[in-house]
């Protein structure tokens, strides 16, 4: 099987992302919901898969180191943001209380937050991160190439040839004609995962990718993760609560420990804060 060759200069070494003293909760009709990253480091090209029972906070982790979702204000400022799904920082002890820190390659994303730079964000995270959601996510009226190639029209890096090297790895060179609909689940998911690589981004998420597949299919799409993230030079952080299948398939652990008594959620990894 070949691989995609390792794109440009993400075949260095070093830190690629840092999230430390950020939060971001949810308010809702059933309560309120924080999950506290106290600290999350990844070196590029590492592996690492963030685990936890339903509702520790796994997806919206990812969406606060994905650039979807805004970390809370500071826990001082108790100011409203204005945007729907934003909790207010009113549980003093729940947000931390340090300035904070979201760097990533090298950008400092959360003064682009906290200025509220929009259109930086979206900037960022189009060169930057490719992410693969939990239900594949793919337009049902566009062909499996088309979907591939989305990414790349958007942040204008069209590669044809890179999303055939893509398909190719990913054993999907038969399939990138068909809709969707017409190609099997595992087949969209491979898609899936080619479409957030096509643009070459440094970092790449993915939201249970095991979750909906036969446990045989779930090795072979963590080893594939793997191995399309090593040969394009990308970190990966996934979200499982498959924590035995995700070290057997060589991944480090970033546990979300659920507090005892608060709907909130602490994750510190590597090992604990200080
Ligand atoms: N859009 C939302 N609005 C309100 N509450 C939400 C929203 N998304 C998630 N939550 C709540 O946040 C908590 C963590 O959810 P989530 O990050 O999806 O957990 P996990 O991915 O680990 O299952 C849950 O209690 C959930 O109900
Ligand atoms: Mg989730």
């Amino acid at each position: 099987m070949t691989g995609p060759a390792a794109g440009g200069d993400a075949a260095g070494g070093g830190l690629l992302l840092e999230a430390s003293g950020i939060s971001h909760s949810f308010v809702n009709a059933g309560g309120r919901f924080t999950l506290v990253v106290e600290r999350f480091l990844l070196a590029a090209r590492e592996r690492v898969a963030v685990v936890g029972p339903s509702g520790c906070g796994k997806s919206t982790l990812l969406g606060l180191l994905g650039l979807a979702l805004p970390p809370d204000p500071p826990s001082h400022g108790q100011a409203s943001h204005g945007q729907s799904s934003h909790g207010q920082s009113s549980h003093g002890q729940a947000a931390p209380r340090e300035p904070g820190r979201l760097c990533l390659d090298g950008q400092d994303a959360l003064a682009l937050w906290r200025r509220r730079a929009g259109d930086r964000l979206a900037e960022l995270r189009g060169e930057a991160i490719g992410f693969v959601p939990q239900t594949g996510g793919l337009l049902p009226f566009l062909t499996l190439r088309e979907n591939i190639l989305l990414c790349q029209r958007i942040t204008g890096r069209l590669a044809p040839r890179f999303v055939a090297d893509l398909a190719a790895c990913l054993g999907i060179a038969a399939q990138l004609e068909s809709l969707p609909a017409q190609v099997a689940v595992g087949q969209r998911q491979r898609a899936a995962v080619a479409r957030a690589l096509a643009h070459r981004p440094r970092l790449l998420l993915a939201d249970e990718p095991t979750a909906s597949v036969h446990p045989t299919q779930a090795d072979q799409i963590l080893d594939l993760l793997s191995y399309v993230a090593e040969r394009t030079g990308a970190g990966l952080v996934i979200a499982t609560h498959d924590a035995a299948r995700a070290t057997a398939a060589g991944f480090r652990l970033a546990p979300c420990r659920p507090d005892a008594t608060e709907p909130l959620t602490r994750l510190a990894y590597p090992g604990e804060a200080a």
